[in-house]
């Protein structure tokens, strides 16, 4: 860090471009103003954030800490913070739907994204995932992102220059399918981890199963059951990964006020399913993947025959055992039955015998 960098107000140089301390000239500030009104504005020489309320100098904010209360020409007070990556992401210009940080925070810790790691990402969107690697991947690590359709790669870019304050060296971004550009960007078995958000990710999983280190996890990030289901089936029949694990991510907000203790009435109920597994060794087979695929016919199998209850999951009865719960409710609907008459006897003033 430069001694001018430290200076509230100086221009910052790439190094110090971390979202804390007093507020500096180029920074995003979050400000909240009369009835919670927000406005986000870019601190500027001479800027001046003008409502109906009256005018804000951004020059008042300049040097001032992280959370301060700021008041404008009218009186009206302004608190001002940095915007979170949580913030940013969900008012960011979007080409693409983006990942909701509920998902964002869970595609960090199930596919283990960490500090220095090689990382591959497809396909970019709007960039909110992207924000969240480069953050995690840190100064040591490498992302490479692939989308296929240029202007969302470029509100992406933009998106990701705009919070980092600088494109990050750690980034590239390269435009194309994943499945034919990913053998061409990097080596086999060179990714840590590979990180999919697109509508079809079996397309891709032979060229990641390849890209991948042995170890190295894949995480796909989609929207239906369907979907799951094929990513599921693919990576099973490949015979490269791990049995995969499939989640998905309920966040509930509560309110919670003096003695109005409660969960909040509304939420995002739905977003998307993760589904994660590892890259096995060259030649590896994991005794158990032998068994579960002989016993489970799969969807892709897509024939009617393979519909059964044991396909999904649900215990078959056998036929004997079918007969003895068939007793088993004949003799209860006999007692109810007996139960009833003897009682319909009684009311009519019988000695409560029946034949
Ligand atoms: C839902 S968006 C990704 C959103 C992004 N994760 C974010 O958080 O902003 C899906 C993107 O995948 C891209 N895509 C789909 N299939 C692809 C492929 N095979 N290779 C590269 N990009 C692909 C689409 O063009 C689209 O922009």
């Amino acid at each position: 860090m430069t001694s001018e960098s430290s200076q509230p107000g100086a221009a910052q140089p790439a190094e110090d471009l971390r979202p804390s301390g007093p507020f500096r000239l180029g920074d995003r500030v979050q400000l909240t103003g009369p009835k919670g009104r927000m406005h986000t504005v870019t601190l500027r020489e001479h800027g001046e954030l003008h409502t109906h309320h009256g005018v804000l100098k951004h020059e008042a904010i300049v040097g001032q800490p992280d959370g301060s209360v700021l008041t404008n020409s009218g009186g009206h007070e302004y608190l001002a913070l940095r915007p979170l990556l949580r913030d940013f992401v969900m008012s960011m210009p979007r080409g693409a739907a983006i990942v909701y940080p509920k998902d964002a925070a869970q595609i960090l810790a199930q596919a283990d994204i960490f500090p220095g790691a090689t990382v591959v990402e497809a396909g970019v969107g709007s960039g909110a995932l992207s924000l969240w690697l480069l953050r995690a991947i840190g100064p040591a690590g490498r992302l490479v992102s692939f989308e296929r359709r240029e202007e969302f790669a470029e509100v992406a870019q933009a998106n990701v220059e705009t919070f980092f304050g600088e494109y990050p060296e750690t980034w590239s971004v390269r435009v194309g399918d994943l499945a034919v550009e990913l053998p061409e960007a990097l080596a086999p078995a060179s990714v840590d981890r590979v990180v999919l958000d697109m509508l079809a990710p079996w397309e891709c999983l032979d060229v990641v199963a390849d890209a991948l280190t042995p170890g190295g996890v894949v995480i796909c990030y989609v929207a239906t059951a369907t979907q799951l289901s094929r990513v599921a089936e693919y990576l099973r029949g490949t015979g490269l990964f791990t049995e995969p694990e499939s989640s998905e991510t309920m966040v509930r907000g509560w309110h919670v006020e003096g003695l109005a203790v409660r969960p909040d009435h509304r939420m995002v109920a739905h977003t998307g399913f993760l589904i994660t597994a590892r890259r096995l060794a060259p030649g590896a087979v994991p005794p158990d993947v032998r068994k579960r695929a002989l016993k489970k016919p799969s969807y892709a199998d897509s024939d009617v025959e393979v519909w059964t209850p044991g396909a999904v999951g649900d215990r078959e009865i056998t036929d004997k055992n079918l007969r003895k719960r068939v007793r088993e409710a004949q003799r209860a609907v006999d007692g109810a039955r007996i139960a009833a008459q003897g009682a319909a006897a009684d009311e009519a003033g019988g000695d409560g015998d029946v034949d």
